[in-house]
Parts: C-alpha cells; structure tokens; sequence
C-alpha cells in the first residue's frame, strides 16, 4: 500500500473516530446536568411493559408475568399497577425495521415506567440474521440505564453477592461502532468517562452501605487496559474514601484471577458487593450464575434515573429451540428478575418472599427440578411449584433453616 492510500484509509477512520468522540462528549454533558430519580410512591399507575422477545423468551416472560401478577394481584386491582404487553421486540420486526429497538416500539416502551423483558436474539456475522446492533445494548444506552445489577446467592454455601456491572460504556457502547481500517486492520473501541464510572462505583457503595456489607471489590485489568480500567480504577479508590466512615473497605481483583476465585470455594463466600465494567461483568457474572445453578436461574436489574428494565441474564437459547425444548426453559431468571422489579417499583417484602421461594424451589427443597430437557420439569410445572412454595404460610421457617446450614 503506498502512503497516499494508507493516508486516505486514516483520514476516513479519523472522521468516524471524531464522530464517536463528539457522541461520547455531548453523552457527559448530558450525565452532568443528570436528572432526579423517578419516585414510585409518586408514580400512579406505575406501567409495567412486557417485552417476550425471541426464542425461549415468549415461554419464560409468560411464566414470569404469571408470577409477577400474582405478586402485585392486589395492586393490579386496585388500579396501581398497569400490565401493558408490547410485542414488536422480535428479531423479525428488529430486522424489518433494520433497528435493534424500532422508533414505535422503543416509543411504546418509554411510556412504561418498568420493562420486563425476554431475551433478544442478539445477531453476529454470519448468523441467519442481517447482522443489527443488540436490542439489549441499544435499550441501556436509549434509556439510560446505567447500572446492570446481578446477585448470586447459594444460601448454603454463604454466598451472596451483588455485582454491579457498569451498563453504558466499556467495549459494548461502541461494539457495534467499530471499523475496518482497510481490508486487513479493524478496530473496535472501549470508553471509560468520569462520570459513568462514578455514578455506577456510588451505586454500589450506597448498596453497600444501605445493605450493611463492609466490602465493595473492584474488578478490572487495570494493569494492562491501563487508561480506560485505570480511570475505574481511581474511581473506586476515591469513592472508597468517602464510605470508610460507615466501615466500608476495598479491594481490587484483576478479572483473570478473579474468575478463578469465584471457583475458590475456601474463600469465594468473602465476595459481597463487586463493581466492574461492562464487559468483564458481562463474563464474570454469567460464571457466578452457574454456581447458583446455571445461568437459567439469574436475573439482572437495568437500572436508569428513569426507567429501569428487567430481564434474564441469558440469551434467547436458539439451541433449544431448534430441538424443540423451549417448554423446559428455566423460567427463574426471569422470575427473579420480576422479584428485583417489585423491590424497584416499593414492595421490598414481596420481593424478599418470592426470592426465598425461588431459593426453596430451585435450591433446597427441590420437589421438581428444570434439567433443560424432557428428563425434568418443565417450566409451566414449576412455575406452579414456586407459587406453592410462595403461598406456603411455612416459607419463612422454611427459608431460616436453609440458610443456616452454611
Ligand atoms: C447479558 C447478555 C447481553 C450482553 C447480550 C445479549 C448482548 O449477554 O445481558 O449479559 O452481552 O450484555
Ligand atoms: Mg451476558
């Protein structure tokens, strides 16, 4: 390649590197004038949307609903809460429109305050689909919802953790910005801003602190990515500073050896609040969900000044859809998820009942247990199963004798 060819090839990557930077710097300014919190007690109805998406998505979300509306029956009676389906966030619409979120259903969706929603099929080169951008990666960059918080819990080991995964920024905000420099060099992009890893590193020292844990662990690889990890990095240690009062320490674990410790079980129980950017959670917390019981079992909260978004932490399984197994698709992901969303919206109790009756169902009792497959329940089964054990007046005790044994 002779040198005004390779200049040509730069200048057009400088141009669509500058048109990412002016996004990303009026993206801060945006953070900086910040906006309040939405306040549930307020909110009358508060509108819940469902969002069944693709694959097993249709058969988990509907078991999910079914919980959710058992839970907050009273609610939806009293006119409190509005259950509102929203059905254009399939692939095939996605790809019609050739959007991740097509402008009338990402309308449709910021007319609800909260979103449960199913997993999405997310296309990769080569797949049957036109390769668009994630519906997820687009929904938390278009509603702001900036911290994507995870909790593992295995009661009887002693493990509880919470990871708050930054939610807007890291590799994903740009994943699908990236170029082909010339036809041999690509280029994708990470960012790191200030103020996107202060607000998601304050969110889990408040969680810390409200929560009474004395530890909140930073996950990086800031000794290799040395500037955007490196900023996390300073973000947490400065913050750590201003929750020392309350008995709140630190740590900092590179996310290699980190995903070993999670396998550590002399020591992984010490783990209890982890911040981390947006792709190493991605990866880390998908492990910790095994230990729970697989990733069918996790649920995750988008959380956003505004709106805030439900889901699995899981894809949409198109494996098991091809075989044919999608009625013995886990649906606790996405009850937990409908379990983080009742805390959210100001039923803290509720929330507590259906997530121990989710742990009796799927840890400790166990009368039927999901396998994936047609050698165990399947997902309509224990649906039911978990409401018997959520209407069981014995939960409570149930629940207390489980967690002990640690
Ligand atoms: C998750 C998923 C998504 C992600 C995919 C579907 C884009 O794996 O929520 O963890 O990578 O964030
Ligand atoms: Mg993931």
């Amino acid at each position: 390649m002779d040198k005004t060819e390779r200049y040509s090839y730069i200048e057009k990557a400088k141009e669509h590197f500058a048109g990412i930077m002016i996004e990303q710097l009026d993206r801060i300014e945006k953070m900086k004038k910040g906006e309040d919190w939405s306040d549930f007690e307020k909110i009358d109805p508060v509108i819940i949307g469902v969002c069944w998406g693709d694959g097993i998505g249709k058969e988990i979300s509907k078991h999910a609903q079914r919980v959710l509306e058992h839970v907050l029956i009273d609610q939806k009676r009293k006119g409190k809460v509005e259950f509102r389906v929203i059905t254009g966030l399939t692939i095939e619409n996605r790809v019609k429109h050739s959007k991740a979120v097509p402008d009338d259903v990402l309308a449709e969706i910021k007319k609800c305050h909260v979103l449960l929603k199913g997993p999405t099929t997310t296309p990769q080169a080569g797949d049957k689909w036109p390769n668009i951008e994630s519906a997820n990666v687009a929904l938390r960059r278009e509603l702001d919802l900036f911290a994507n918080v995870r909790p593992v819990k295995v009661p009887k080991e002693g493990i509880d953790w919470c990871f708050f995964r930054e939610n807007t920024e890291g590799a994903y905000v740009l994943g699908s910005k990236g170029i082909n420099v010339t036809e041999d060099l690509s280029v994708d992009f990470t960012i790191m801003t200030e103020q996107g890893a202060e607000r998601i590193v304050r969110m889990a020292f408040e969680y810390a602190k409200k929560n009474k844990y004395n530890k909140v662990t930073a996950v990086t690889k800031a000794n290799v990515v040395k500037t955007t990890d490196g900023r996390f990095s300073r973000a947490v240690k400065r913050i750590a500073g201003e929750y020392k009062s309350f008995g709140i320490g630190t740590d900092e674990w590179y996310i290699d050896i980190m995903t070993a410790k999670l396998l550590d079980v002399a020591r992984r129980n010490e783990f209890q609040v982890m911040v981390l950017p947006n792709l190493y959670g991605d990866i880390l917390t998908d492990e910790a969900a095994q230990i729970q019981g697989g990733v069918g079992t996790a649920g995750s909260a988008n959380i956003g000044k505004r709106w805030a978004m439900f889901e699995a932490i899981h894809g949409s399984a198109p494996r098991m859809v091809e075989e044919g197994r999608e009625k013995y698709a886990d649906p606790s992901s996405m009850i937990r998820a409908s379990a983080m969303l009742t805390r959210h919206i100001g039923h803290p109790e509720r929330a507590d009942r259906l997530e121990r009756a989710l742990e009796i169902a799927g840890q400790y009792e166990k009368k039927i247990s999901i396998t994936g497959r047609s050698t165990g329940a399947t997902g309509e089964e224990f649906t039911s199963y978990l409401l018997d054990c959520l209407n069981d007046p014995d939960l409570e005790n149930k629940w207390e004798e489980f967690s002990v044994k640690k």
